[in-house]
């Protein structure tokens, strides 16, 4: 376990809204999702899925980022976490890579696919569902409280249902080119290891990220006050949408809860 995993666990063990929000975290899986993690899928069907990830989230979340940065009031630790953190996704500056929407691109091409294939062409391709997710996203990154949009972005939608694992120190990411290697792009379908530079980036900087998250959050929201339930209800609303999301892009998958 890294000085950094271990200062987030001290840190949550103690606090009640760090178990509530453990519990929303714990529901963020989809049926759906054991499917991207084996062979099977059409380049059609792979083609849903990424287009939509790149349409809801990855192209604009550096921007949803600053959206939160821009309502942070003079408090220095949380606007530096940020800062850091949407540098890196806007630059890749700290992995020393690139853009991460545009590495997110580079992967889509070592797939096969082009860039126009992710044009933004009205939400055309987009289910309701997504963006239904999506607008959550853009209004909660801009309006008060600031303590919302750090929850929703840093821990919601850069954390995973591995959450509860990995402040425990009993799940433990695959870095580096091991990493690459088992991802199932690469082992299923064809990626070349040199078009993975995103899952480069994120061995490298996330861990840093997920203590950030925590440590923002839970130095700023007490528990049992109506600021701690708003961003557990916040979190909710959240979870529901998304589920909706990835049922909306399952069902264009073609993929059902017995098939998958
Ligand atoms: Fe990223």
């Amino acid at each position: 376990m890294s000085d950094a995993t271990q200062s987030a666990t001290v840190t949550t063990a103690s606090s009640a809204l760090a178990e509530r929000i453990l519990a929303v975290m714990d529901r963020k899986h989809h049926f759906a999702y054991p499917a991207l993690t084996r062979p099977g899928l059409s380049r059609a069907q792979l083609l849903v899925h990424f287009r939509h990830e790149y349409l809801v989230y990855v192209r604009d979340f550096p921007v949803l980022l600053a959206r939160t940065l821009g309502q942070v009031p003079p408090l220095s630790d949380v606007r530096v976490s940020l800062a850091e953190n949407l540098y890196e996704e806007q630059t890749g500056g700290l992995s020393k890579s690139a853009p991460h929407p545009e590495l997110f691109l580079r992967m889509m091409e070592g797939l096969g696919f082009s860039r126009g294939d992710f044009d933004d062409d009205g939400d055309a391709h987009l289910h309701p569902a997504a963006i239904a997710y999506r607008d959550m996203l853009r209004a909660v990154s801009a309006e008060p409280p600031w303590q919302n949009a750090v929850a929703l972005l840093t821990i919601f939608v850069e954390g995973s249902v591995n959450e509860r694992a990995e402040l425990a120190g009993t799940f433990v990411r695959a870095t580096g080119e091991a990493a690459v290697s088992k991802h199932p792009l690469v082992a299923h379908y064809g990626c070349p290891p040199s078009a993975m530079s995103l899952t480069r980036a994120h061995a490298a900087i996330e861990g840093g990220h997920r203590r950030d998250a925590w440590r923002m959050l839970l130095d700023h929201v007490h528990d049992g006050t109506p600021l701690a339930d708003g961003v557990v209800a916040m979190l909710e609303e959240t979870l529901a949408r998304w589920t909706r999301y990835r049922d909306g892009v399952a069902e264009r998958m073609g993929l059902t809860r017995d098939g998958a």
